[in-house]
């Protein structure tokens, strides 16, 4: 069985419960899966998974949500070789920087070898509402790393 890992930074919540609706979906396609805040994960961890999902909120001026600013760097160039991943996370468009956060885990992943499978998610405003969508886009991610 493939395996997958969730990691998300969320300082209101939003990011978690986002995480939580991507880690159904992989699920629902056969994916074992673990969603961890990025607080307690070493990048070395990121090793033993098939599949690596980066969910992070955008605060400040267009940076990575508190948790992940250490996780981001400790990251380094680590090898992801034959990873699949992808990146999601929660924004504000009244913000100039809108999910920026998003962005520069994405191309974090391109540096360290990865192979980003879907175009990233970026959800504006209330996630509530979003997460059947949300869910559906983890299923779709599950499929490709079966
Ligand atoms: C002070 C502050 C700065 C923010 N900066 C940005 C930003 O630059 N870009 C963006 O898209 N959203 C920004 N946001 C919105 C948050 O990313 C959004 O509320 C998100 O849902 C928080 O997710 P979390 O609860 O998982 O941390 C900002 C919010 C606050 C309160």
């Amino acid at each position: 069985m493939a395996k997958a890992i969730v990691v998300y930074g969320s300082t209101t919540g939003n990011t978690e419960t986002l995480s939580k609706s991507v880690g159904e979906g992989l699920k629902d396609s056969g994916v074992e899966v673990l969603v961890k805040n990025a607080a307690r994960v070493t990048s070395e961890e990121l090793k033993d998974y098939d599949g690596i999902i980066l969910g992070c909120s955008t605060w400040g001026d267009g940076e990575l949500q508190d948790d992940f600013i250490s996780f981001e760097e400790e990251m380094g160039k680590i090898s992801l070789e034959g990873k699949k991943a992808a990146c999601f996370g929660p924004g504000d468009s009244a913000y100039p920087q809108f999910c920026k956060a998003v962005d520069v885990l994405e191309n974090k992943m391109k540096e360290c070898g990865a192979e980003i499978v879907i175009d990233s998610l970026k959800i504006d405003g209330d996630v509530e509402s979003e997460l059947e969508k949300v869910k559906d886009w983890g299923k779709r991610i599950g499929q490709m790393i079966e």
